[in-house]
């Protein structure tokens, strides 16, 4: 069912980095963001795949892990992303695409979830750098999102948001981690 689909489909951040993912299985989930809507059909945004265990761990050296949690520097050597779909915005075709790569970004969480896998999306990534490790062409690419995917390893509950209105996710000592979400009552308008 989507619901449980998408209730799964939460931020991991944890992996079990020996199950690889293949080139194919990612090709599968960006030909599910290729059939999403695309303001004005523009479909300016191109997808680079990573897989390969050192162009992971380039990847991984330009991203920004969990800003909510400053004692913690990211996923140890064995728990990293074992796959990276990186979202470009082809200039060529059109600029400012932030609408369609949210919503290429989900499908493709979804479809990765639906797979057995994982993952999340990262904005805090050093571009400059990562489009100089991938041979990225800057001047005609501009690096959206990344979005880093692997077994997940981790437990994610949601919880509600507290009295104090924080919407700070957390982890406990088990390292289990929290995310508070409003209710559905309180986004009506
Ligand atoms: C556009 C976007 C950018 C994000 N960037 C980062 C990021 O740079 N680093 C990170 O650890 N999480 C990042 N996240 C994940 C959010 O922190 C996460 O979605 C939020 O905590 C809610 O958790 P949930 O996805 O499990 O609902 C990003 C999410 C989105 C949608």
């Amino acid at each position: 069912m989507l619901k449980d689909l998408v209730y799964k489909c939460r931020s991991y951040r944890r992996f079990y980095e020996n199950i690889r993912i293949s080139e194919e299985e990612l090709k599968d989930l960006v030909d599910l963001a290729r059939m999403t809507a695309s303001t004005a059909n523009s479909q300016a945004l191109k997808y680079h795949l990573v897989t390969r265990p050192e162009e992971c761990a380039a990847v991984f050296g330009t991203l920004g892990w969990a800003g909510a949690l400053p004692d913690w520097d990211g996923p140890e050597e064995g728990e990293r992303p074992s796959a990276y779909i990186i979202v470009l915005c082809d200039n060529t075709l059109g600029k400012n695409k932030q609408t369609d790569v949210g919503i290429t970004s989900q499908t493709m969480m979804l479809g990765a979830v639906e797979m057995g896998y994982g993952g999340c999306m990262l904005g805090n990534v050093r571009r400059t750098e990562l489009a100089k490790h991938l041979s990225i062409d800057s001047e005609r690419f501009t690096i959206e999102l990344v979005l880093a995917l692997g077994k997940p390893k981790e437990t994610v509950k949601i919880v509600d948001i507290p009295e104090n209105g924080s919407v700070k996710y957390y982890r406990d000592q088990d390292q289990v981690h929290y995310v508070p979400k409003r209710h559905l009552e309180d986004i009506l308008v």
